[in-house]
């Protein structure tokens, strides 16, 4: 990669974790929609759930998620009982009990529900769904604020898969964000959860952040690999401070420039496979012995709004404010503000704000773009085939694709076309060129790399 080829591809694209991307989202899909989407659930088709706690005791800076600061328990116990009270809702408006194989815990910081919040939610899911007893139960967790008693909590209500927020081990950077995290904490946690039995462990870790060099990252990704988790993701921090205001507490001045910010991922990329993992997708890292790595080499890898993910269930359903669930009608998200998502719930009604339907124009262009996301390629004819089509149905994009193969980070062979080494870390702008709805100005994204 040189400069001239980053700058000539390095755009502000979708992170393409749905498709169409949430900026389409609109209120023509509704509660009633999606009560109506609900009832028509196929009883053997394998289900996930996704719960969102919107709450941390300290903002991180670099913070792009929906949450709110709080200091005092009540506001959090409060939602805790409201989302109880949604799981029996919408538990109780499906048409069929599917088996549920994954749930996972996202935020703001879902450890901070206390033990007893925890563990009654979790007895309301297993009493309203059908939970799969070999499921996948995954929570991220700040490391800053648990405890030996909060983890064997978890590991007792069958949590068997912790995501721990690290983002870089160097104190300067950690200074410049608001989340000073010694080494030592995240170590400890770790421990706490092998002796547990959560032995399934992920690292998120950040570049781009600010006075963020490469040196930091080769430290970080030492000290993240010293510790053995079995994944790591490795995010390009995107700065939106138009829509998330407190990241103006990040100087412009202090972030890596799009070539630093590019050196860096490939120094993390680079470091990570030298200590064992293996490279995955954008930004994803797993041990060869974990599933992810499995799911990977056997075409079963796939996107969600988590990022990568083994989970192959058709559907998804999300809990709590500003969640976003996908059916195979289509996507929907939950309110947003606190009291809305409440008060709906409070009515009986599900706290849907908007949503869209797929067309099969959007499913057929879906599985594209999530192909080339995880796989880096795409046969065309395979995937046209489905909805009664051929390859030549995207003649107008393998065309677009040309300047891209004459700089090498494409190729198309017949009817396949893929991403290669070299335009890995540009694969959003790759994928961008299947995606209708960019063109139309809805939504503002953060730079590709
Ligand atoms: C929703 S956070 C939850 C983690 C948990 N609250 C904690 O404190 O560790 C999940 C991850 O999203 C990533 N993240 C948050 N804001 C981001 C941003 N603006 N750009 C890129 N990644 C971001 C961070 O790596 C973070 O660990």
């Amino acid at each position: 990669m040189d400069r001239t080829l980053l700058e000539r591809y390095d755009r502000r694209v979708p992170r393409y974790t749905s498709y169409p991307t949430a900026p389409h989202f609109h209120a023509g899909v509704n509660a009633e929609v999606y009560e109506r989407w609900l009832g028509e659930m196929a009883p053997d088709a394998p289900l996930s759930l996704y719960f969102h706690v919107p709450f941390c005791h300290e903002m991180c800076w670099y913070c792009g998620c929906y949450t709110k600061i709080v200091r005092r328990y009540e506001p959090i116990g409060d939602y805790a009982a409201t989302m109880t009270a949604e799981v029996s809702l919408i538990g109780g408006l499906m048409g069929a009990r599917p088996p549920i194989t994954h749930i996972h815990w996202g935020g703001g910081t879902p450890t901070i529900l206390s033990a007893e919040d925890i563990e009654r939610l979790i007895g309301e899911v297993r009493e309203s769904f059908n939970v799969a007893p070999d499921a996948e139960i995954a929570v991220e967790m700040d490391p800053r604020t648990m405890t030996e008693d909060r983890v064997k909590a978890l590991a007792r209500a069958g949590v068997n898969r912790a995501s721990l927020g690290v983002q870089d081990f160097n104190e300067h950077v950690q200074k410049a964000i608001n989340r000073v995290q010694p080494f030592e904490v995240s170590a400890q946690v770790v421990r706490w959860l092998r002796e547990s039995g959560i032995t399934a462990i992920n690292f998120d870790l950040m570049y781009g952040l600010p006075y963020q060099t490469v040196d930091d990252v080769h430290r970080s990704v030492e000290l993240a690999a010293s510790l053995r988790p079995d994944r790591l993701a490795a995010f390009g921090y995107a700065h939106v401070p138009w829509m998330k205001t407190h990241q103006k507490l990040i100087p412009d001045e202090a972030l890596p420039d799009a070539w630093e910010r590019f050196e860096q991922a490939e120094a993390i990329a680079q470091g990570l496979v030298d200590r064992g993992y293996r490279r995955i997708g954008l930004d994803h890292f797993a041990l060869e012995s974990d599933d992810m790595t499995e799911a990977l080499d056997q075409g079963r890898l796939h996107r969600n709004f988590q990022g990568y993910t083994t989970d192959e269930a058709s559907s998804l359903i999300g809990f709590g404010a500003s969640s976003i669930g996908a059916l195979p009608q289509g996507y929907i998200q939950n309110a947003q503000p606190l009291r809305g998502w409440g008060d709906a719930i409070r009515a009986g009604r599900p706290p849907i704000v908007k949503g869209i339907t797929l067309s099969d124009e959007d499913r057929l262009r879906r599985g594209v773009i999530e192909k080339l996301m995880c796989d880096l390629k795409v046969d065309l004819a395979e995937e046209t085939a489905r909805y009664g089509k051929t390859a030549e149905h995207f003649h107008g994009e393998i065309a677009m694709m040309e300047p891209m193969v004459a700089d090498g980070i494409a190729v198309v062979d017949g009817s396949v076309v893929g991403i290669t080494e070299l335009g890995r870390p540009l694969m959003r702008t790759v994928c961008a060129l299947f995606d209708t709805y960019l063109d139309s100005g809805v939504g503002r994204h953060s730079q590709a790399v």
